[in-house]
């Protein structure tokens, strides 16, 4: 018996934008106004901590008062109706889960979760206020986020690999595809299975044999997610499979 269609999807801090949480990289995205040395890397918590725990607490407050956007929604109703969907999200915030999608790997982690900073297995809920200077592990050393920083192995990448590997369709959302090596996943993908990029920007993103779709994410995702489910079946927009 064959087994159904495996739709992997990929997404980035694109795929929230209509949540109201910012980018990366866009002029006005988080790292032009928090240098990435000071708030997202091992030597940046070291010399300020507290600086670190703020830009994280301020990131969940916002993601807290967030809700998923149509795109989060679509992905997640493709699985309601029966499709094989993975999620694969480079992003902290928890907005695909809250749409409903019930496999997603976090990439880089999550803002959901604390860990110890000399121990990356001890993992413990993050407090309602947010973690704070003092916020102690098991073994005595200062709690942080659960999040991959610059310069930090990403322990999931194997996982995002089989995932890749195993898909039929590659659905790609909302990501400069510029993070190492989160975008070399793109390079795991079977020789016939197929790739869609939906940005605003795909058409000059869009490695090649990627099939460009540049829409925001809350209109490209649905409008593809509407055709799967009329046509019963995952396909690139041109209606070819690679
Ligand atoms: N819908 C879809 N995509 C959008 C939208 C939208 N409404 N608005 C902007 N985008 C796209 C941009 O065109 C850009 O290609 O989202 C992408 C955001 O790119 P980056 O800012 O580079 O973010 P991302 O790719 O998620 O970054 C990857 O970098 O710093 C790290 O760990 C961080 O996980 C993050 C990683």
């Amino acid at each position: 018996m064959s087994k159904a269609p495996h739709l992997v999807v990929f997404s980035g801090s694109g795929i929230s934008v209509e949540s109201g949480i910012e980018t990366f990289r866009a002029s006005d995205g988080l790292w032009a106004n928090h240098p990435v040395a000071e708030v997202a890397t091992p030597k940046g918590f070291e010399r300020d901590p507290a600086r670190v725990l703020d830009f994280y607490n301020d990131r969940r407050e916002q993601v807290r008062r967030a809700a998923p956007n149509p795109a989060h929604r679509a992905i997640a109703e493709l699985e309601r109706a029966g499709f094989r969907v993975s999620v694969i999200t480079q992003n902290i915030d928890d907005l695909h889960e809250r749409a409903g999608s019930g496999n997603v790997l976090h990439l880089h982690g999550e803002l959901a979760r604390a860990r110890s900073s000399v121990d990356a297995q001890m993992h413990y809920p993050v407090p309602e206020s947010g973690i704070a200077l003092g916020d102690l592990c098991d073994k005595g050393s200062q709690l942080r986020p659960d999040v991959v920083w610059f310069g930090e192995a990403v322990p999931l990448f194997d996982d995002a690999c089989e995932l890749v590997a195993e898909a039929d369709l590659l659905l790609v959302v909302g990501t400069s595809l510029a993070v190492m090596p989160a975008a070399f996943l793109l390079d795991y993908l079977a020789d016939d299975a197929a790739c869609v990029l939906v940005d605003p920007d795909a058409r000059a993103l869009a490695p090649p044999d990627v099939v460009p779709v540049d829409m925001k994410a809350g209109e490209g995702v649905p409008a593809l997610v509407d055709q799967w489910q009329r046509e019963q079946a995952l396909a690139p927009p041109d209606g070819t499979m690679r």
